[in-house]
């Protein structure tokens, strides 16, 4: 498939990031989020879309049913996603845009899903203007983690902690709230806004007795994840947890993988791992940490409260390297974000993009904007 990013106007490009903006506005979980605008042959925006969930258009087509019949003749479509080509329950992306008389398709991702990738192909051979590639690393940022879940076929998972400079999560008395200052917690709260489950173990609901919320100051932000505590110990009745807006999830099991498992059935995709060092840890250890997120705060805590202990790593030889995606200065702290960088995960990043909706969307329901109790753990939590 011909990419030709170059071949894209400032204004379809200004489109295209306008795209992106209105694809956040899609359900999240196991369909990507895909926007989509439509500009008239003098680059004026006549409609806007975006994909709401399995069995709804998708975003070109929501956008072109903005339009009178023949409103979108000679017009571009602007879609963070390459137009489908199959019939599934909304027929092809591809022949609506050729219906509709559109003359040219500029997106950011090939999707090369077998049943629904070859829409350019399809637009072109109709004599469709088609320009692929453009503004496809921001494209990518959004979908990365569901690209990467739908590849390995199961959640993408994030685990992040908060360190003193001298590599602790901890004082020596388990205290740790707060190593990090506000701005490095306001940007964990956006970031668990944007996961559908947020995950401790059961050390951390017991020694921090964490709210698990998303919030945005002391307001609730719309988009809640669902809070789940793993271990085999019980949560108190009165935790703090049970009065999360979303009902949480408890799995009595030390076993990583069945509650991946068993998350990835839910549709909750987007994992944010806040446990403590033994959780943390656990994860990395068995593999299952797609990304990393290191606030670090100068600080000097010392003593015993490591923020890992064994990822499995018996020599340097087999250190654990990651690409690092993000640095950024947040008031006195720093966040490192980091990647894992092997084939499984290139490949995600890079080629796979599978069919695109899903048959059943398992996305929850968004929870109201409430107000948020008080919280505890320096996990961000
Ligand atoms: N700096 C930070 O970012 C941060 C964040 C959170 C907490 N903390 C601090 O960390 C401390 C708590 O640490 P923690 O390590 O006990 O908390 P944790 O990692 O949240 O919980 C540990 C527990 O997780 C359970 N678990 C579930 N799956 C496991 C697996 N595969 N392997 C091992 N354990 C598994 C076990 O519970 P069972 O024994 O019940 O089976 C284990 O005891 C507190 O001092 C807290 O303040 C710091």
């Amino acid at each position: 498939m011909a990419q030709r990013p170059d071949g894209a106007s400032p204004v379809e490009q200004r489109a295209m990031a306008r795209a992106l903006e209105l694809a956040l506005r899609g359900p999240r979980s196991r369909n990507p989020q895909v926007g989509a605008v439509i500009l008239s042959p003098s680059g004026e925006v006549l409609a806007e879309g975006w994909h709401r969930g399995a069995g709804t258009p998708h975003a070109e087509v929501d956008a072109l049913a903005a339009l009178p019949d023949g409103g979108a003749h000679g017009a571009t479509a602007i879609v963070t996603l390459e137009p489908c080509n199959h019939t599934g329950r909304t027929g092809p992306c591809a022949e609506a845009l050729i219906r509709a008389g559109v003359a040219r398709v500029v997106y950011a991702l090939d999707d090369p899903g077998d049943a629904s990738g070859g829409g350019a192909e399809r637009l072109r051979a109709a004599g469709v203007d088609v320009v692929a590639g453009v503004l496809a690393g921001q494209a990518r940022a959004l979908v990365g983690p569901w690209l990467t879940a739908a590849a390995l076929g199961r959640p993408h998972v994030t685990v992040k902690w908060a360190q003193s400079l001298d590599g602790r999560a901890a004082a020596a008395d388990g205290s740790s709230q707060w190593i990090t200052g506000p701005a490095a917690r306001a940007d964990v709260h956006a970031r668990r806004a944007r996961a559908d489950a947020i995950v401790v173990g059961t050390g951390t609901v017991l020694a921090d007795d964490p709210a698990l919320t998303a919030r945005d100051g002391d307001r609730l932000f719309a988009e809640q994840p669902v809070p789940v505590v793993i271990g085999t110990r019980a949560t108190p009745d009165g935790a703090a947890v049970h009065a999360h807006p979303r009902p949480p999830l408890f799995y009595d099991t030390r076993d990583l993988a069945f509650v991946l498992d068993d998350l990835w059935d839910r549709g909750l995709h987007r994992v944010f791992v806040e446990g403590g060092p033994t959780l943390a840890s656990a994860f990395i250890a068995a593999g299952l940490a797609d990304r990393v997120l290191a606030y670090i705060a100068p600080v000097l805590l010392g003593g015993p409260r490591v923020a890992l202990t064994d990822v499995g790593v018996p020599s340097i030889s087999e250190a654990r390297r990651l690409r690092v995606s993000e640095r950024l200065t947040l008031g006195d702290d720093l966040l490192v974000v980091a990647e894992r960088d092997d084939d499984a995960h290139r490949v995600a990043e890079r080629d796979e993009l599978p069919h695109r909706v899903a048959e059943h969307d398992g996305n929850p329901p968004t929870a109201d904007s409430a107000r948020a109790s008080a919280d505890a753990t320096e996990g961000e939590s």
